[in-house]
């Protein structure tokens, strides 16, 4: 079975997504920053302080190239992820590729409400304006997460019903492939 990637911007869901399809699916979830924050010994937060983003950068292109080497898994990848040419490349190879996009505003609330939940501010978003921050970034990355296989809009969906849309998706891709 090939792998699940789902990329998208921070927020679109798909640490949440990807955990629901493990369940359905059975197949392991391996995400990538965690396996950049095992690694590195310490939070994406502190390697942005204090090795900065090209750092972080070069760690994930490790990470993402290892991973999409082998199959079965689902891989949910960090938003800058699959802007990265060589990156998207492994990704598109390596297995099925869906963008889990929303619009700045839902991004928006649901990072304030992570926030409020107390996990750590993402450091690209820390300034004084993070919702045009994330309109800047999503508009830069806009053409490359078109690149996906599949994109999906998340803004009026719940993480579950995003999971069903992943699985029907492939399932027609397989009966047109097949
Ligand atoms: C980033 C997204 C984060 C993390 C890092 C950079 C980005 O992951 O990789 O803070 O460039 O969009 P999530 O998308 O899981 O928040």
């Amino acid at each position: 079975m090939d792998n699940i990637i789902l990329v998208g911007f921070m927020a679109s869901g798909k640490s949440l997504v990807g955990r629901i399809l493990s369940e359905r699916t059975g197949m392991p979830l391996v995400d990538a920053d965690s396996v950049i924050v095992e690694r590195a010994g310490k939070s994406i937060e502190q390697i942005f302080a204090d090795d900065g983003e090209a750092a972080f950068r070069a760690l994930e292109r490790q990470v993402i190239a290892e991973l999409c080497r082998d199959k079965g898994r689902i891989i949910s990848a960090g938003g800058g992820a699959f802007v990265d040419p060589d990156n998207r490349r492994a990704m598109l190879e390596g297995g099925t590729v869906f963008c889990l996009q929303a619009r700045p505003e839902t991004i928006y609330h649901r990072l304030k409400a992570d926030n409020d939940s107390g996990q750590a501010v993402r450091p690209l978003l820390a300034g004084p304006d993070p919702l045009g921050r994330i309109g800047e970034l999503l508009a830069q990355r806009a053409e490359a997460y078109g690149r996906a296989h599949y994109s999906i809009d998340t803004d009026a969906f719940t993480p579950e019903e995003v999971a069903v849309k992943v699985v029907d998706l492939l399932q027609a891709g397989a009966s047109t492939n097949s």
